[in-house]
């Protein structure tokens, strides 16, 4: 399986007519955050396939039809139930677990640490308890598909990992004890830009590998199949007939 991973830059071999020609065998596709709704939508669209995304602290214009007290729709939007989980072709994910056609449980935590007091920045203090809140669902999770949580999409970086000294780019502490605790098999996050394309971006803590899918990034999941559409085999009497199959089922991802 393959998972298409985006985040705070706008990378033109994505945004491209040539997408679905480079990226068409991907499954899924996650944003790590700081991407306009658009750009996201044009993936959604063109690949057709399920979109996860949480915000970053930039790009925030459409952040407040997410709350809980939501402002007015802005005039003309032509999406104007975002709080379903279809906006721009995308499903967001902040403060929440899905589970995914194929099977994979994915938590969200957005936003980044508190610099300058604007929209979706946090203390650690504030994300330790978006994360407690999560909590009886990882418990759901762990009784009923044997495990707490596959994939953990955020924005910032964990405290230590991949982050900066800067209060902007400073990684969550909470990150760290979710991973020690949830064991998630992926933490993946954005907001530290790679200029260098050699830099590290590939971290093992205790049982969690955490990428920084800046710009983009593919990640391959070893342990699932891929879902091919079921097909008929032609009979002499039926004919030639494929039907896709839409339901997913429980994967097992301890391989
Ligand atoms: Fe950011």
């Amino acid at each position: 399986m393959k998972i298409l991973c985006v985040s705070d830059h706008i990378d033109p071999l994505v945004y491209s007519t040539r997408l679905k020609e480079r990226y068409g065998e991907v499954d899924m596709v996650l944003s790590a955050g700081d991407l306009p709704m658009e750009y996201l939508g044009f993936i959604a669209s063109s690949l057709n396939k399920e979109l996860y995304f949480v915000f970053g602290n930039h790009n925030l214009k459409q952040l407040h039809l997410f709350k809980r007290k939501r402002a007015t729709f802005p005039a003309g939007d032509p999406f104007p139930h975002p709080a379903l989980d279809n906006y721009y072709g995308s499903t967001y994910l902040g403060g929440k677990i899905s589970k995914t056609r194929q099977g994979l449980l994915i938590g969200g935590l957005g936003g980044s640490m508190l610099y300058n007091g604007d929209e979706n920045q946090f203390s650690d203090f504030q994300m330790y308890w978006k994360v407690l809140k999560l909590v009886p669902r990882l418990l759901w999770n762990r009784l009923v598909h044997g495990r707490y949580l596959d994939i953990l999409l955020t924005h910032a970086p964990p405290r230590g990992i991949h982050d900066k000294p800067d209060p902007c780019h400073t990684g969550f502490k909470s990150f760290l004890w979710f991973m020690r605790k949830f064991k998630p098999r992926f933490l993946l996050h954005g907001h530290i830009h790679l200029y260098d394309m050699n830099a590290q971006r590939v971290t093992v803590y205790h049982q969690t590998t955490v990428i920084n899918v800046y710009d983009h990034y593919v990640l391959t999941l070893p342990g699932i199949e891929r879902k091919e559409p079921a097909t008929i085999p032609q009979t002499e009497e039926s004919g030639a007939a494929e039907i896709e199959q839409t339901e997913g089922t429980d994967q097992n991802l301890s391989g």
